[in-house]
């Protein structure tokens, strides 16, 4: 491994365990007599996504994907955010629960949040594997949290710094 990320914040194994009992609550929270609609928002979260879509003990899981960008390299208050990628289902009726990688300003799920409400989904949630409460500059209603973490810039398990360091299976530091 590439000697500027190799402080290891999260290992595969702590992430693994924590990604289970997420799940364990979700399987809880959610009737299984209906579809559970995951939607996974790229490309960060894709990992997260697939683990935890195996660790919930249902089979009527839904796996779809959105694809958002913020503009600018600095994301501010006023939400510049798009859909670069839409669901291709509706959604209207359904339980929905929206998975993300990392939580930082915020903007990205609060947005997110409105655009999917309008949709009238029987419920809407948010889980997340990482939460960066300090960096937050839109407040964001999340059910269910991996692990908070300290305001470092993280990679691996699906997070990248330019696109590399996505495939690791845990989670690192990047040093400077
Ligand atoms: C990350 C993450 C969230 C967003 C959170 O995505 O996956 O979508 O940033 O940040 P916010 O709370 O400040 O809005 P990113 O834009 O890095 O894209 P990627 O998942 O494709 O790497």
């Amino acid at each position: 491994m590439s000697s500027n990320a190799s402080r290891v914040l999260l290992s595969s194994h702590q992430i693994q365990n924590r990604v289970r009992e997420l799940a364990a609550e979700i399987d809880r929270d959610y009737p299984h007599s209906r579809p559970l609609y995951l939607v996974s928002i790229l490309k960060g979260s894709f990992m997260f996504m697939a683990d935890l879509a195996r660790a919930l003990n249902r089979h009527n899981v839904r796996i779809e994907f959105m694809g958002i960008s913020s503009y600018g390299s600095a994301k501010t208050s006023s939400g510049q955010v798009k859909v670069t990628r839409d669901l291709d289902v509706n959604i209207e009726g359904q339980h929905v629960l929206i998975v993300e990688d990392i939580i930082d300003s915020g903007v990205t799920l609060s947005y997110l949040r409105r655009l999917l409400t309008q949709r009238h989904p029987k419920s809407l949630e948010i889980v997340t594997l990482l939460d960066k409460p300090e960096r937050r500059i839109q407040p964001v209603e999340v059910k269910y949290v991996g692990f908070s973490i300290p305001d470092e810039f993280v990679v691996g398990y699906g997070l990248d710094y330019a696109e590399d360091y996505r495939n690791l299976s845990d989670i690192r530091i990047l040093s400077e």
